[in-house]
């Protein structure tokens, strides 16, 4: 569904990403991106957003070559991701927030997908007054909205602890697998995405060093020294 083909994104004279090649194949299921910090994690999920515009290569969705469309048609054409900001309207509650940028969208959807995130308790509380876990929910909710079919998740559970962030992987397992979307999510914690991706590209400066099963690049020896050192 997703297919990266030598992708390259410079700052300056600096190869942030360098010939990235890798692919998704199936719909409804995470797929983790992981390494270092400054391996280059962001300026992919940039790159695939299209706030980025890569020096060189490719991305296919569904087979159709997007490298060069804009921020606003990618959104408008299956592709969203999350911000890390839960007020985008400020002074709205949750369920307004997710309305307007239903709304935005042309998009039906905000009532499924409050219920869908376990939103409605707080549905009517400002977004800024609820708890931490709960404000990232109504991130990925604002993502789902107008049902995409790539979601890209930049550190999701940023700030969560050990036991939030596997709940909230968890939930988001059966969030995709259900609504069919897929979601490449940059993640830290090694054991919510060995536990809950279906699939994992490791990177390491600007380079793929593998994509393949949790349990395979638990174990590459490459990926071992490069970033899970003694984690793993
Ligand atoms: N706007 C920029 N201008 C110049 N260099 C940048 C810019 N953004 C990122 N970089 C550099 O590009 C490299 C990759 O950065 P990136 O943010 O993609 O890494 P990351 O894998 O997301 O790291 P982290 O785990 O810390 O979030 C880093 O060396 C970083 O310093
Ligand atoms: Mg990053």
């Amino acid at each position: 569904m997703l297919c990266v083909e030598d992708l390259s994104v410079s700052y300056g004279a600096f190869k942030a990403l360098d010939g990235v090649s890798f692919k998704v194949a199936k719909s409804g299921t995470l797929h983790g991106i992981i390494g270092p910090n400054g391996a280059g994690k962001s300026t992919l999920m940039d790159a695939l957003t299209g706030r980025r515009l890569p020096t060189r290569g490719k991305v296919l969705l569904e087979g159709k070559e997007i490298t060069r469309r804009s921020v606003v048609w990618r959104r408008r054409n299956g592709i969203s991701r999350s911000f890390q900001r839960t007020s985008i309207f400020p002074g709205h509650t949750v369920r307004e927030q997710i309305e307007l940028a239903a709304w935005r969208m042309g998009a039906g959807d905000a009532g499924e997908i409050i219920e869908a995130m376990g939103l409605e308790p707080v549905a009517s509380l400002h977004a800024d007054t609820i708890a931490y876990g709960d404000q990232r929910r109504v991130d990925i909710a604002l993502a789902l909205v107008g049902r995409p079919r790539l979601m890209l998740l930049d550190e999701p559970a940023a700030g969560l602890s050990k036991r939030e962030t596997m709940a909230l992987f968890d939930h988001l397992q059966s969030l995709v697998q259900d609504r069919g979307v897929t979601a490449l999510v940059v993640e830290h914690d090694v054991d919510a995405v060995f536990g809950f991706c279906s699939e994992v590209t490791a990177l390491d400066l600007g380079k793929v060093i593998t994509t393949d099963s949790p349990a395979a690049v638990r174990r590459d020896a490459r990926v071992v020294s490069a970033y899970l050192g003694s984690a793993a």
